[in-house]
């Protein structure tokens, strides 16, 4: 039996959060290997990064997410009893209901919603504007994401909700008073949703045939009962929040478009090709969900090493879409490395992989792909701006990571 490389001492918790998305990279390379040991919150961890362990993460007989999402994320991102701390069948029913809703006529709409949304913006910025990209995009995605869920929301409303929201998936990570800050969004965010179900359900509301809303506040689990009116909350919120949170990726398309101006012609006319791979080298490249975690089923060896049953296991996106051996020059933003198809869902991970329907692979990635297909249509072609002197750095500590400037575009125009 193999031992793997162990980083000695109690706890590197903090090493994590110091090193953010660099902290299983930089062990990998110190002890040459994919594959090491640590202790993180308090226990032993396996951390491992590539495509073949993403095989093994994603293998559902060998690891469980029940017990792996901490608290402190639940409280915040997640939400409590939600599809992604399922196991099994149940697991599989509830991921259905999120499916249902990713049909490509479906995505489209969602596609249109976002366009009109951006539309709306640009007739009330008016000729000249200067807008800081990141926080407009987070009020552009929240219309659209209410909008293709059925959730009404009131004119007077948007500014509070869209800062709740960004809250949840800004504050996961934090300590203190912004950590405070999102479980108090999480908490007032449900409890609307769920009064929203409860009218639905007593026929006081009648969302659009399709949207999550309805959808979800009519499923039944495998019992064939409702689901409890906060567990659709959680769902509803799982499809709204992370809508909301591609104004991040919004952010970095930005970043892409001023850092790579030699890019930018290939865009010209909206191609479905230059279009797709500008995208997928945004989510390779840029840096977003850092890793996740799951448990060992049952003991198993793997490439002649043990995997106790319960043990943590961490399985590294950010590395892997970095990885060498997958992508080479992993740290240039090429687009034209995706005119050749070298991902597989175990090597090109920016949102999870293994499966949608049997997995926990993200349900919202062709959502997500629509969404920045449109707006880098709006960013590219169909407005013109200036770009001010601004900080273009981006964190790799801070999770999430967002550019320092939060993209400053000034004087806009129509185009
Ligand atoms: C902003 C960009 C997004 C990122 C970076 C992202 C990332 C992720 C990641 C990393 C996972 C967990 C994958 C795993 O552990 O295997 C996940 C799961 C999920 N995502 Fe996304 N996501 C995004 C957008 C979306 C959108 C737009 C939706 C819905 C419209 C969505 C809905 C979900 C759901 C429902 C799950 C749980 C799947 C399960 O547990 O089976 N996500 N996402």
């Amino acid at each position: 039996m193999e031992t793997i490389p162990k980083e000695e001492g109690l706890d590197h918790t903090i090493s994590m959060f110091k090193e953010g998305y660099d902290y299983i990279t930089n062990r990998n390379n110190e002890f040459d290997s994919n594959l090491f040991e640590t202790r993180l919150l308090g226990e032993r961890v396996i951390c491992m990064t590539g495509k073949e362990a993403g095989e093994l993460f994603y293998d559902n007989d060998k690891f469980v997410r029940a017990g792996a999402a901490p608290k402190h994320i639940q409280k915040t991102l997640l939400g409590e009893k939600g599809v992604q701390t399922l196991d099994g069948e149940v697991h599989q029913h509830r991921k259905a209901m999120f499916m249902e809703l990713m049909n490509p006529e479906h995505i489209k709409q969602l596609g249109k919603l976002t366009a009109d949304e951006w539309e709306r913006k640009l007739s009330e910025w008016g000729e000249g504007a200067d807008i800081q990209l990141y926080e407009q995009a987070q009020e552009i995605l929240t219309r659209a994401a209410v909008r293709w869920a059925g959730v009404p929301l009131e004119e007077k409303d948007v500014p509070k909700r869209t800062k709740q929201l960004v809250q949840l998936f800004e504050s996961p990570t934090s300590v203190g008073i912004q950590y405070l800050r999102g479980t108090s969004a999480r908490k007032e965010l449900e409890e609307w949703i769920a009064g929203l179900v409860s009218d639905v359900r007593e026929g006081n509301l009648q969302p659009p045939a399709g949207t999550a809303l309805l959808t979800f506040s009519k499923h039944h689990d495998l019992d064939g009962l409702p689901l409890d009116e906060r567990v659709v909350a959680v769902e509803v919120l799982n499809i709204v929040r992370p809508i909301v949170a591609i104004s991040i990726y919004i952010a970095f398309l930005g970043h892409a478009l001023i850092t790579h101006p030699e890019e930018r012609s290939k865009l010209e006319g909206s191609k479905e090709q230059p279009f797709k791979n500008f995208v997928q080298e945004t989510r390779r490249l840029y840096p977003f969900f850092p890793f996740n975690a799951a448990r060992v089923k049952e003991d198993f060896v793997w490439n002649d090493v043990s995997f106790k049953k319960d043990t943590l296991v961490i399985f590294d996106f950010y590395g892997t879409n970095h990885d060498e051996k997958s992508w080479p020059d992993p740290h240039e933003f090429r687009p034209d490395r995706f005119d050749e198809d070298q991902m597989t869902p175990y090597n090109f991970v920016p949102q999870g992989g293994g499966d949608y329907a049997i997995g926990h692979r993200c349900a919202g990635e062709w959502a997500t792909i629509e969404v920045m297909k449109v707006s880098l249509d709006y960013l590219a072609n169909r407005m013109s701006y200036d770009v001010p002197e601004q900080e273009l750095g981006y964190s790799k500590t801070s999770i999430p990571s967002i550019p320092e400037s939060e993209i400053v575009l000034k004087h806009i125009r129509r185009n």
